[in-house]
């Protein structure tokens, strides 16, 4: 539910194209929830299709943020991740307890444009800033067997000072957002440092590592840093060079795939 996306779901799904285009104020609110939640209707198939290809004992990780927007002149928070919890459960995903991720800072709005201005002083019509993003995390199954003294298990150990910083609900993170505007701008890129410390946490070393939505190709890139092997798929090609130059210090190969139509 933020513009950045918006065509992608209607090309995704053409019903969400046709709502879109019939909203008016007296449909608003009735239109704007269907539109809602025929999207996470298309994101469940991609969940469903994440739970089946996990190991047993496998963990899913899906960074997330809540959106805010004014649809037919109403401003309102869209609680994506509330959605996700719901939606990955019915797919068979066990919840864990989650991390949010407290980007660096911007200015509270008022109704969603800049900075506090008058009014945005008086009770009660400011609104809280959304800043941060979830990490929900997931479990397929029971605790994950390993055989017994496993190597690779016991090379991916992590320290001690790793564990009090990453096994804290509250991650603060500034990582590479400013420095990559233009990729942030295009596929909302996370900083290294969030999927470096997921692969760490969540696989061992030699493990497979799947990112659905690879954008820039942040997830691939710190899974085989780490020695893991990783698959990815993205569906707008023009992040092909992008992907590519991420990962040029690995091997790795493309096959295209028409993608399935839909709506
Ligand atoms: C938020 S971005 C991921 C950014 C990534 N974590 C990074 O650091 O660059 C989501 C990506 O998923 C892609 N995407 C959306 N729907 C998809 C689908 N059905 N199959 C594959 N990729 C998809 C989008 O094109 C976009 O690049």
């Amino acid at each position: 539910m933020i513009r950045m996306w918006d065509d992608q779901f209607c090309q995704a799904d053409l019903k969400i194209a046709e709502l879109w285009q019939e909203l008016d104020a007296e449909s608003g609110d009735h239109t704007v929830s269907a539109i809602y939640d025929i999207m996470h209707e298309n994101l469940a198939e991609v969940w469903k299709e994440t739970h089946r290809v996990l190991v047993d004992g496998g963990i899913a990780c899906i960074n997330i943020g809540d959106a805010t927007r004014t649809v037919s002149g109403k401003f309102r928070l869209f609680p994506n991740h509330a959605r996700i919890i719901e939606l990955c459960e019915r797919a068979g995903f066990t919840t864990l307890p989650y991390i949010l991720w407290k980007k660096p800072t911007t200015k509270p709005k008022y109704k969603g444009k800049g900075a506090f201005l008058g009014s945005g002083f008086l009770p009660p019509n400011a609104y809280v800033t959304l800043d941060c993003e979830y990490i929900l995390l997931f479990r397929k199954g029971g605790l994950r067997k390993f055989p017994r003294n496993d190597n690779l298990r016991y090379e991916s150990k992590f320290t001690k000072e790793q564990r009090d910083a990453w096994f804290s609900q509250i991650w603060e993170l500034k990582g590479n957002r400013q420095t990559n505007r233009e990729i942030q701008r295009r596929t909302g890129a996370f900083p290294d440092e969030v999927a470096d410390r997921l692969i760490q946490m969540f696989s061992v070393k030699g493990d497979k590592v799947l990112d659905p939505f690879l954008g820039s190709g942040t997830t691939m890139r710190a899974a085989m840093r780490r020695d893991r092997n990783s698959v990815g798929y993205e569906i707008d090609d023009s992040l092909l060079p992008l992907i590519r130059s991420n990962n040029e210090e690995f091997i790795f190969s493309i096959m295209r795939r028409e993608p399935k139509s839909r709506g």
